[in-house]
């Protein structure tokens, strides 16, 4: 195994003790980020800022993208998951609707940087933008 491997392994390896970070799921199905549904929001620009502020993080938060959540009505859909840290604390994930414009994306980067559900608080006006998951979401949710 050469230095680099070594060093991956050990940063995975750090990763995997400290637990999963708080990690915004950014919808991208039918109708999140489809510009033909929702013109004047640059979609691909949103997430791709998205991405950079979870790069620049070094695993303070991360991103992902996923196909459609179900509440297409309030598109974008970006969900805000807890990190292992966060869950412990009685953060659990929050479900952000209507995520188009540069404010609320400031506003979820910096929530996420910050320590995400459950960490820190969320910024008052992203509060605003909460929405009740899918009721099938929050069955399997009380389940747990
Ligand atoms: S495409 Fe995002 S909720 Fe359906």
């Amino acid at each position: 195994m050469n230095r680099p491997q070594i060093a991956n392994r050990r940063m995975a390896t750090i990763g995997a003790a400290r637990g999963r970070p708080c990690t915004l799921v950014v919808c991208r199905g039918c109708c999140c980020g489809n510009p033909r549904k929702h013109p004047g929001t640059d979609h691909a620009w949103q997430l791709d800022r998205l991405r950079a502020g979870a790069a620049e993080s070094r695993g303070g938060f991360a991103v992902r993208a996923t196909d459609c959540l179900g509440p297409c009505d309030q598109a974008n859909v970006i969900v805000v998951q807890p990190s292992t840290a966060g869950r412990a604390a009685g953060g659990r994930a929050t479900w952000i609707g209507f995520a188009m414009d540069d404010d609320c994306t400031d506003e979820l980067l910096a929530w996420a940087a910050a320590g995400g559900p459950g960490i820190a608080a969320p910024p008052p006006t992203l509060e605003l933008q909460f929405v009740r998951p899918p009721r099938e979401t929050r069955a399997r949710a009380a389940r747990r």
